[in-house]
């Protein structure tokens, strides 16, 4: 699998496991945790989650798979995030300590703030870098900040020290590239791409079931594969069903080509101005 490096040189997978809707509900728990330990069977090595998916109930599930599951929690990269509301000083540290004791583990590979809210970014750097510090977290980013967002963290104490920035990206969603990939890129800082599959909605794409048909795989597998066709770019697919597992993890092996990509260019053409940040 591909590798993308952090700032600093650590190399993490370019394709993880989304969890969001997961944790929901007590009836579908098992076979959520069944779903996240076959993903870790199968080689998945990052998960993401969040405070907020399942009020906690996603953290729990992933806690449940790692603590009982098929790989040792050193091999595997675990992102989580905190709410905005929770991002004060004291806040993050608070927030920080409840995700941790849900996903049973000592540390959170990437704390992100999950979007931007009301408390200054200032504080909220603070509190990553405490528990950075710590070893409680090992690096920190950001979701949903557009390039205004990221120039403002880099103006406050330590916001360089900014690792990823979690971001909706997918083959129907294309407006980053028109300012915060290149961004982003300049300052070497890694994007997440989240809903690369828009939600299941791309794996019935015309454009894209029409070259999944000549190359024998799925769309769903071509969205992926654009959204990882960049060195960059990590995309964390969320997946319960075995075969989507499988398959989104084979997409990170398939390279399109220039005709391919020309086919969903000519689709879903990359913008030529600024666009809002697309967001769920
Ligand atoms: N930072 C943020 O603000 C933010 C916002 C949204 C999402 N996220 C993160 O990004 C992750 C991914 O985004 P998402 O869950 O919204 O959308 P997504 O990954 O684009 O799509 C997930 C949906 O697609 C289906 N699917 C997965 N693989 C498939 C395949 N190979 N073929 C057909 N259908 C497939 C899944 O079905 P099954 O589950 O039934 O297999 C699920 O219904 C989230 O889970 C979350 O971790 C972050």
């Amino acid at each position: 699998m591909r590798a993308v490096d952090l700032p600093g040189g650590e190399s993490v997978p370019a394709l993880g496991l989304g969890t969001w809707r997961i944790g929901e509900a007590a009836r579908r728990r098992r076979a959520e945790v069944e779903a996240v330990r076959f993903a870790l069977e199968i080689g998945y090595r990052l998960i993401d989650t969040a405070e907020m998916y399942g009020e906690g109930g996603a953290e729990e599930v992933v806690g449940e798979a790692l603590a009982h599951g098929p790989v040792p929690r050193g091999e595997v990269f675990l992102v989580s995030k905190v709410y905005p509301h929770n991002a004060s000083r004291r806040g993050t540290v608070a927030a920080c300590e409840r995700s941790l004791k849900r996903l049973r583990t000592d540390r959170i590979d990437l704390y992100l703030l999950h979007w931007r809210g009301a408390v200054p970014l200032a504080e909220t750097v603070e509190a990553f870098e405490q528990l950075r510090g710590q070893g409680k977290v090992r690096h920190w980013g950001v979701s949903n900040f557009d390039v205004d967002d990221l120039r403002q963290l880099w103006g406050v104490d330590d916001g360089e020290r900014c690792a990823a920035n979690q971001v909706y990206y997918s083959a129907s969603q294309r407006g980053i590239e028109f300012d915060l990939l290149p961004w982003q890129r300049q300052r070497r800082l890694p994007l997440m791409a989240y809903c690369p599959i828009d939600q299941g909605a791309l794996a019935s794409s015309s454009p894209l079931q029409k070259i999944a048909h000549e190359r024998g795989a799925t769309a769903a597998q071509v969205a992926l594969a654009w959204t990882l066709r960049q060195p960059d770019v990590i995309a964390i697919p969320k997946a319960v069903q075995a075969a989507h597992l499988l398959d989104n993890l084979a997409a990170a092996s398939i390279e399109l080509s220039a005709a391919e990509l020309a086919q969903i260019d000519a689709a879903s053409p990359p913008p030529a101005r600024k666009r809002r940040l697309a967001m769920t």
